[in-house]
């Protein structure tokens, strides 16, 4: 069996905060979504603890229930561009959806990143959840669950092929012969499916890593059989252990069954690690960000959720409401989790709705408590690492210089980045181009 890589990390940095209220919280700057030197900020101190990535989420709808931070952020790709030239061994990605792009501009995107930042980009592909997206874009409707996952799939195979056009050695660029590129190495994809029609080549060539490394964010059934065949990374999120270690092996016997061998596929869940020098500490620190939230507001929270449902009418202390399947054309697997655990735990709607909005986890407590978990999360097969959230800035900073030192010390981190790619520091390896290779066994 091939050794097991060392743990993995990623920070999501989120402006003013992944929940409601966070940005009224002092140490938060107001205007940090839309502040690069916050930004600068966050992926210097990641860097400093030599986490593999930086990621940067998105989504394309709003409304005025939207959570501060949607309503007034940085596109992805432009911000991770600039985060480029201020970094130097950190992985750079971004989320741009399948749904409402065009492979052939999602394939140019991500190669210049990947160029410019010498082999870190990453692609978080995502379907869209949210149904209003359909109108920003000038299409009729917003395609369903299903659909959306079928696109999604042939969307990938074209950028992929898209990324291939040039073989690694194709520009020759020989001034005394005047012989710029060797035409035998250039490639059309020629593709016409259901969805896309696309002749190519891209106007790009492959970077140091390949192709940018393709992470995956759905946890549907649909999800998981998408990111099994072609992602080379998943996010996800799980409450406990034993979920996510159903998970982790399930993934990896998808891709397995797809040809692929486990390590070909990093499981990265999402965890919100709150740091105390105690536990009361730490208590005392989740609770300051929770009483931000009022009851109004979580209640908005939860709504977007579920297609922008109005909970405000059912009352608050009762059993969570039957609303049917309310949810599952959007964020499938997470409302489908919130519907079984008010079912399971006979939560009421105000618990469902605080729950949702400053989700507490068990990652709350004093640094050897969250390297514990962390490590044993790690040996037991539940993932292969973590993208934290931190709920305030200073998270961040109190992980990598209280947590980082103690997994370092166990062995089970790095103490310097074993590569300057994204892939390298993932363990990935470098896909070959497929005319190359077709070359080469033939
Ligand atoms: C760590 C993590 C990050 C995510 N980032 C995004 C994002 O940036 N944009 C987005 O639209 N969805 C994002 N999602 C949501 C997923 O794309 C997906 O909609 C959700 O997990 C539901 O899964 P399903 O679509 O397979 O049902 C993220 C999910 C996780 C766990």
């Amino acid at each position: 069996m091939a050794q097991r890589q060392k743990i993995k990390f990623g920070a999501i940095i989120h402006g003013v905060g992944g929940n409601i209220a966070g940005w009224r919280h002092p140490e938060v700057p107001a205007d940090a979504s839309v502040s690069f030197s916050f930004y600068k900020q966050q992926a210097q101190v990641a860097e400093a603890g030599k986490f593999d990535l930086v990621f940067i989420a998105d989504g394309l709808y709003i409304t005025e229930k939207s959570i501060p931070h949607f309503l007034n952020r940085f596109e992805p790709l432009t911000l991770l561009s600039s985060l480029a030239s201020v970094t130097s061994r950190i992985g750079l990605v971004g989320t741009l959806s399948t749904s409402y792009s065009e492979p052939f501009t999602v394939a140019r995107q991500f190669a210049s990143l990947d160029h410019l930042s010498g082999g870190r980009a990453g692609w978080n592909l995502v379907t869209s959840p949210l149904e209003g997206s359909a109108r920003n874009f000038g299409k009729p409707e917003h395609p369903t669950h299903d659909e959306r996952y079928k696109i999604a799939k042939e969307h990938l195979e074209v950028t992929r092929g898209l990324w291939d056009s040039w073989e690694d050695d194709a520009f020759v660029r020989d001034k005394e012969t005047g012989v710029f590129f060797d035409p035998s190495k250039l490639h059309r994809l020629n593709h016409k499916g259901p969805h896309f029609s696309v002749e190519g080549p891209l106007n790009i060539a492959r970077s140091r890593q390949g192709q940018p490394v393709v992470f995956q964010a759905g946890s549907s059934e649909s999800g998981k059989n998408l990111a099994a065949k072609g992602a080379d990374a998943v996010f996800t999120g799980h409450e406990t252990l034993e979920e996510a270690k159903i998970f982790y092996k399930d993934v990896k016997t998808r891709a397995v069954a797809y040809g692929r061998e486990a390590g070909d596929i990093v499981i990265l869940p999402g965890i919100s690690p709150i740091i105390g020098r105690t536990q009361e500490e730490a208590d005392r620190k989740y609770e300051e960000i929770a009483s931000l939230v009022s009851i109004e507001k979580a209640l908005d929270y939860l709504g977007r959720f579920f297609e922008h449902h109005d909970f405000s009418q059912y009352p608050l202390d009762e059993p969570f409401p039957d609303i049917g399947d309310l949810g599952s054309n959007s964020f499938r697997s997470g409302t489908d989790k919130i519907k079984k655990q008010a079912r399971e735990q006979g939560l009421t709607l105000r618990q469902v709705a605080l729950r949702s909005a400053t989700p507490r986890g068990q990652f709350v407590g004093t640094p050897e408590h969250i390297a514990n978990l962390i490590q044993q999360w790690h040996e037991e097969e539940g993932a292969d690492g973590f993208i934290i959230h931190s709920q305030l800035p200073s998270g961040l900073r109190d992980f990598v210089e209280l947590v980082i030192p103690l997994l370092q010390e166990r062995g089970v981190y790095r103490t310097e980045y074993e590569a300057d790619t994204l892939r390298g520091n993932l363990g990935l390896k470098i896909p070959a181009n497929r005319y190359a290779a077709a070359k080469v066994n033939s």
